[in-house]
């Protein structure tokens, strides 16, 4: 993590590959058994196009792991006893920005049944070192997301979310293919 911050802040970055987004998304799942509660089911789905995006493997795995590790303390955080992590994997046209023509996109959905968001963390998730995790032994330090954002727009992609409050949070990663 202070890893990734110092890179941020450095302004370094790797040179984007053409990567295998199934090959990224498992590597992801492995790291994050490290930590993972047993108690939370998690499922992977799958989609029948091959998904080459560009961009850098380490740093990806890095968000999703992030975005898997909010939605685990949202899960704890609710006391949810069914508690369960889906993620998706879907292609999309998109056209973004307003763009005259569609782009494909892969398009990766990380959705929990957690305590999900109000409004106002809706609005300042982004926001460098927000966090609602203080207090009660946690320690939030507010900087996930905005590395997960940094980092999806990297590879040139946006994200969006679905989130309501005691009910659960969806996160959509959009990450335009390669050719
Ligand atoms: N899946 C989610 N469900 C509910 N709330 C979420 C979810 N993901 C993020 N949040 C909210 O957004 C805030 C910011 O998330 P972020 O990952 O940036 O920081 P953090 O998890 O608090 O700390 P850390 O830097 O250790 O990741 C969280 O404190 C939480 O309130
Ligand atoms: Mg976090």
């Amino acid at each position: 993590m202070i890893d990734s911050m110092l890179r941020f802040a450095r302004g370094i970055q790797e040179t984007p590959e053409r990567i295998d987004l199934y090959r990224t998304i498992r590597g992801s799942t492995i790291d994050f058994d490290l930590l993972r509660d047993r108690k939370i089911g998690m499922d992977v789905g799958s989609c029948e196009h091959d998904l080459f995006i560009m961009g850098n493997d380490l740093d990806l795995r890095r968000a999703l792991l992030n975005l898997y590790k909010n939605a685990q303390e949202a899960i704890q955080e609710k006391g949810e006893a069914n508690g369960s992590i889906f993620i998706g994997i879907d292609r999309k046209e998109i056209a973004h920005n307003g763009a005259a023509v569609p782009q494909s996109f892969a398009q990766i959905t990380v959705q929990d049944n957690g305590k999900g968001m109000t409004r106002e963390t809706k609005e300042r998730l982004f926001t460098p070192f927000f966090t609602t995790k203080t207090g009660q032994g946690q320690d939030g330090n507010g900087v996930g997301m905005m590395n997960v954002k940094a980092a999806v727009e990297r590879c040139g992609g946006f994200i969006e979310l679905e989130s309501e409050f005691g009910v659960g949070t969806k996160f959509i990663v959009n990450l335009p293919l390669a050719n």
